[in-house]
C-alpha cells in the first residue's frame, strides 16, 4: 500500500490519538497477572497491542473484548499464570512489536512450558541479547536464533529448551543496563517479580518509567532510588490488583506528535489534541520544541492512574529555532525522532542530536531511512558515527529540488514512524509526496489517514490491487 500526499498549507481543528502503545502493552501483561479481573478502557485497538493481547489468550487466560478499545482480563494470580506455562509448548508471534517480544519474555521467565517468541521479519531482525543475556543470569532457559553475527541473538526465541519438566527458581538480578532501553528494563522488571529475592536495575540514563508506574498501581512490591530500581516478589497476603479494579490507558504522545509538529510547520496551523500522555519520560520532544519557540499550551493538567495528562493546543505563530539534543534528552524522545527531523528542517538554524546509536535498532535502522529519504527532498546531514551525532541543516530555497511536477518516491521500509513523519513532510512546500509500504502505520495509529483528513490533509491511498482509494 502506498499513499500519495498533496502539499497541504492549513490545518485546523481537533485531532483524537489513539490510546498509548506502551501502556496497552503493559495494561495486558499486569492483568494477567492480578488476582483480580481488570478493566482496561482506551486500549490501543493497533496490530502492536493486539499482538500482546492474543499472547495472553493463547496462554489461556479469560479475555472479554467490550468494544475495540474496551476488554476485562480475568487474571488469576501469578500463582496460576505460571500454572498456566506449565509443562506447555507453544508459539507466540508479537509481529512487529518489539516490546511485546521482549517484556513478554521477562512475563514468561518463570515458565516451565517449552515456548517460542516469535514475530515478522523486522522483529527478528533486531537485538535481543540484551535480554537473553540477563534472564540466563536470572537462571531463565532461553536461547535465541543466532545468524551471521553469533555473536548477538535474534528472535525467535526458545524458552525451556534445554530442560523439560523442571522447577524454575528464579535467581534475582543486579545489573547495570549496557544501554538506554525501557524494554529490557521492563522485561527484567516483570522477571524480577518472580525472583526468591531483591532484583535491583540501574539505568544508564532515565528512558520511560510506565512498567515502574504501572507495577506501583498494581501494588507490586517496587522502589526506585536514583537510577536504582528494585522489586520483589508480592509476598504471600500482597497480591497484584489495582484498588478500583479499573485501569484506563491515556492517549499516545507519539502519536500526538506527528500532528504537533505537522500544525508547527504549516503554513497556518491551529489543533488541539486532548487527553493526551504527559509522562516526562515521554516528553522531551515537548522539551525541545518549546525551546525551540514553538507555541503549544497546556491545559487541563491531570493524573490518571499515575500518568500524567493534558490537552495540547498547538498553533503555527511561532517559527522554530535549531536546538541541541543531547543524549539524555533524545532518551526521552527515542520514538519521536522521526517526526522531529522533519521539525528542523524548518527551522533557523542547524540541530545537533546527540545519542543516536539506538536509533538503529527499531522497527527500521531509522537514522539511515529517515537521512536517505529527506536527502531526497533536498536535505542536508552530517552524520558523525563516532561520536554517534547526526547534525541536520534546514531547507532551504537553495537545496530544495524543484520537482512540483512529479512526485517524491519515499519508502518508509515498512516503519510505521517513519511512514507517518514522511507524510508530514507535505508540508514542507515542495510538491507531491509519495511513501510506499505504509501498512504498518496499523500496529499504532490505524485512525491516522482519518484524524489527517479531518484537519485538511489531501491525500491518495493506492493498494496492492492497483485499487486507489481517495480520501480528499
Ligand atoms: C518502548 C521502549 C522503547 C521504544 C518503543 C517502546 C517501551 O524501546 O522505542 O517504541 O514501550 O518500553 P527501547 O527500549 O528499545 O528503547
Amino acid at each position: 500500500m502506498e499513499v500519495v500526499v498533496e502539499p497541504c498549507e492549513v490545518l485546523l481543528g481537533e485531532v483524537d490519538v489513539p490510546g498509548d502503545k506502551s501502556l496497552s502493552h503493559r495494561s495486558v501483561m499486569l492483568a494477567a497477572l492480578a488476582n483480580t479481573p481488570t478493566h482496561i478502557s482506551g486500549f490501543l485497538p493497533g496490530l502492536d497491542a493486539l499482538a500482546s493481547l492474543q499472547a495472553i489468550q493463547k496462554i489461556g487466560l479469560q479475555v472479554e473484548i467490550i468494544n475495540p478499545t474496551e476488554l476485562i482480563i480475568y487474571g488469576q494470580g501469578m500463582r496460576d499464570f505460571t500454572h498456566l506455562l506449565a509443562n506447555h509448548s507453544f508459539t507466540l508471534d508479537f509481529e512487529n512489536a518489539g516490546t511485546g517480544l521482549r517484556l513478554f519474555s521477562g512475563l514468561l521467565a518463570s515458565a516451565t512450558g517449552q515456548i517460542i517468541l516469535t514475530g515478522d521479519a523486522s522483529l527478528c531482525k533486531r537485538p535481543m541479547k540484551r535480554i537473553t543475556a540477563p534472564l540466563r543470569q536470572m537462571g531463565v532457559d532461553i536461547a535465541g536464533a543466532r545468524l551471521s553475527d553469533i555473536t548477538e541473538e535474534k528472535a525467535p526465541l526458545f524458552f525451556n529448551l534445554n530442560k523439560k519438566n523442571k522447577t524454575n527458581n528464579l535467581m534475582p538480578l543486579n545489573y547495570v543496563l549496557p544501554q538506554a532501553s525501557a524494554q529490557v528494563k521492563s522485561c527484567l522488571l516483570l522477571a524480577g517479580l518472580f525472583a526468591t529475592g531483591k532484583t535491583t536495575l540501574t539505568e544508564p540514563i532515565q528512558t520511560r518509567d510506565h512498567t515502574e508506574r504501572m507495577l506501583k498501581e498494581f501494588g507490586a512490591n517496587i522502589q526506585k532510588k536514583g537510577q536504582d530500581i528494585s522489586i520483589e516478589a508480592p509476598s504471600k497476603n500482597d497480591k497484584l490488583s489495582l484498588i478500583s479494579g479499573h485501569y484506563e490507558i491515556v492517549k499516545d504522545f507519539s502519536s500526538a506528535a506527528f500532528f504537533i509538529v505537522a500544525t508547527l510547520i504549516a503554513k497556518q496551523g491551529d489543533i488541539l489534541i486532548r487527553k493526551v500522555g504527559l509522562n516526562p519520560t515521554r516528553t522531551g520532544l515537548l522539551t525541545v520544541l518549546l525551546k525551540m519557540g514553538a507555541d503549544i499550551q497546556i491545559s487541563n493538567q491531570h493524573v490518571i492512574h499515575n500518568e500524567p495528562v493534558g490537552d495540547l493546543h498547538v498553533t503555527s505563530k511561532n517559527k522554530l529555532t535549531g536546538a541541541h539534543v543531547s543524549s539524555d534528552l533524545l532518551a526521552l524522545m527515542i520514538d519521536e525522532f522521526p517526526i522531529f527531523l522533519i521539525a528542523t528542517l524548518t527551522a533557523s538554524a542547524p540541530t545537533i542530536i546527540e545519542g543516536i546509536q539506538e536509533l538503529a535498532y527499531k522497527e527500521s535502522n531509522r537514522v539511515e531511512t529517515m537521512v536517505k529519504n529527506l536527502s531526497q527532498l533536498g536535505a542536508k546531514f552530517e552524520l558523525i558515527t563516532a561520536e554517534n551525532k547526526l547534525i541536520v541543516y534546514p531547507l532551504s530555497g537553495s537545496n530544495t529540488p524543484n520537482q512540483s511536477h512529479l512526485d517524491f518516491d519515499l519508502h518508509s521500509a515498512k516503519d510505521h514512524r517513519v511512514a507517518m513523519s514522511l507524510f508530514m513532510a507535505a508540508l514542507l512546500g515542495i510538491g507531491p509526496i509519495k511513501i510506499r509500504e505504509i501498512e504498518n502505520i496499523n500496529t499504532s495509529f490505524p485512525q491516522f489517514f482519518e484524524e489527517a483528513k479531518k484537519i485538511g490533509f489531501c491525500f491518495k491511498i493506492i493498494t496492492n490491487q492497483g485499487g486507489a482509494k481517495c480520501l480528499q
